[in-house]
């Protein structure tokens, strides 16, 4: 019996990779929907995994849903899956074309829109902050004036991801740049350069998310992980942590929130990373949901933690077959994610460290004499290490420790030269 084939939107990154690692260790013939500048990237590995590719461009959702379902068709493609977050809309849309399980594709701009999102979470009465849509500087100063909205709050393009142009803003002074800089945000596929960006009301507490595979409509959640996030106006990620357990009343209170939000978004077979915030009385506000697997290594997280072959599950949710979701272990994950302290010319890494007992996963992406960014998103990320452990205060001992022994020289470049930065000799401990 020939088995239906596999395809992924963009294969490109580790999750992807192990994704079409586990497929074609079944069997399946996988096949890559991509641009032509990612497929240049595409190591030997992945390349030697798939089956066959198309090159399509992204930034043109109409065209390259046609041009795929035509190559998918053509190739016997039963299961059409994307672990990157501008994607998510395009596969609900293919997977409606291809009639293979997937997403509304009605409702699959919400999970990709936060406009689009704020709407369908106000309608479906999932709790989320009070969220303007503003197109102007009288519809910026209006929404300031609102009381919902009050100081601080965070000023964010409605396209991004991974923080790339949010800004808490903490008073009216501030305001006007933050909203130049949610302007001028871009992310893949032409996404960003918005005509509006969204206000929204500040929730204070402490960031969770939630990780659920819907099948069939029906949802259940993998883990709540605990989010490190800087301070500040920007508000970057520095690590995630996992399993959390939390009061089973407040546990109770997220899942509804969490599962309103997804069938707000219309997911119905796939993964969801669902980001909430938790105030101090315990009460849960949905910042926001991507109708994919959690980046930031969270699926590592899952996977040592718990002893969930993430992967396998979603390529078994993408076939309608049934998905192993119970947990076989009880250990404790967590990642670091490692910064530069400054802006600058990254001049040598020292201490970063290597897989072994306890430390299952690490990644190093940036080049010794490239620029480095000071943390602002989260793809200025130089690198990240998981590291394992029977419970929470072990592990994230390991993981501070491994971390305080990285040393990263960054020196100045003209550009951000003695004005902004520290003399050149500087060397710094990842934050
Ligand atoms: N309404 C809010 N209240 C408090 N913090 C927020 C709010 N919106 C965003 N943030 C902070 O900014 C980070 C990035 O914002 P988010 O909406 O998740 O955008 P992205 O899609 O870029 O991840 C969040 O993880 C959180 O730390
Ligand atoms: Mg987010």
């Amino acid at each position: 019996m020939t088995l239906p084939g596999v395809l992924l939107l963009d294969a490109a990154g580790p999750e992807a990779g192990l994704l079409a690692t586990v497929a074609a260790g079944r069997g399946h013939q996988v096949h890559a929907a991509t641009t032509a500048a990612a497929y240049v990237d595409y190591g030997p590995e992945l390349k030697g995994l798939l089956a066959g590719h198309i090159v399509t461009d992204f930034a043109r959702p109409d065209r390259a849903l046609d041009e795929i379902a035509v190559y998918a068709r053509r190739r016997g493609v039963g299961a059409v899956l994307t672990v990157n977050e501008y994607l998510t809309e395009l596969a609900a849309r293919l997977c409606a074309e291809l009639g293979v399980p997937g997403n509304d594709p009605g409702r699959a701009r919400a999970a990709r829109d936060k406009a689009a999102m704020a709407e369908a979470f106000a309608a479906a009465g999932v709790r989320a902050p009070y969220t303007v849509l503003v197109r102007d500087e009288d519809g910026l100063r209006f929404a300031l004036a609102d009381p919902q909205v009050g100081f601080p709050c965070v000023v964010k393009p409605p396209s991004g991801a991974g923080s790339a142009g949010v800004t808490v803003v903490s008073g009216p002074a501030d305001a006007a740049e933050a909203a130049d800089v949610a302007h001028k945000a871009v992310g893949m596929y032409g996404s960003g350069g918005d005509p509006g960006i969204l206000v929204q009301a500040y929730a204070a507490g402490t960031e969770y998310s939630v990780e659920s595979l819907t099948q069939d409509g029906a949802t259940t959640h993998l883990a709540v992980t605990r989010k490190q996030v800087t301070g500040g106006a920007k508000r970057v990620e520095t690590g995630h942590s996992l399993p959390v357990f939390l009061p089973p009343a407040v546990e109770a209170a997220v899942y509804r929130e969490v599962e309103a939000a997804i069938r707000a978004a219309g997911i119905r077979h796939g993964a969801s990373h669902t980001e909430v915030i938790l105030g101090a009385d315990g009460r849960c506000v949905v910042i926001e949901l991507g109708a994919r697997l959690a980046a930031g290594q969270i699926g590592v997280l899952i996977q040592h933690a718990l002893g969930i072959d993430v992967w396998a599950a979603l390529l078994d949710v993408a076939l309608a077959r049934p998905a192993a979701l119970a947990p076989t272990t009880c250990g404790y994950a967590t990642v670091r994610f490692v910064t530069s302290p400054r802006a600058g010319r990254l001049t040598s890494v020292c201490g970063f460290p290597k897989t072994g007992p306890g430390v299952p996963f690490v990644r190093w992406r940036a080049a010794i004499g490239g620029l480095v960014h000071a943390p602002g998103a989260n793809g200025h990320r130089l690198g990240s290490f998981v590291v394992t452990g029977p419970d929470a205060d072990e592990a994230e001992e390991r993981a501070d420790a491994l971390l305080r022994r990285i040393r990263i020289h960054v020196e100045p470049t003209p550009e951000n030269g003695p004005g902004q930065v520290r003399p050149a000799s500087t060397s710094a401990i990842a934050p």
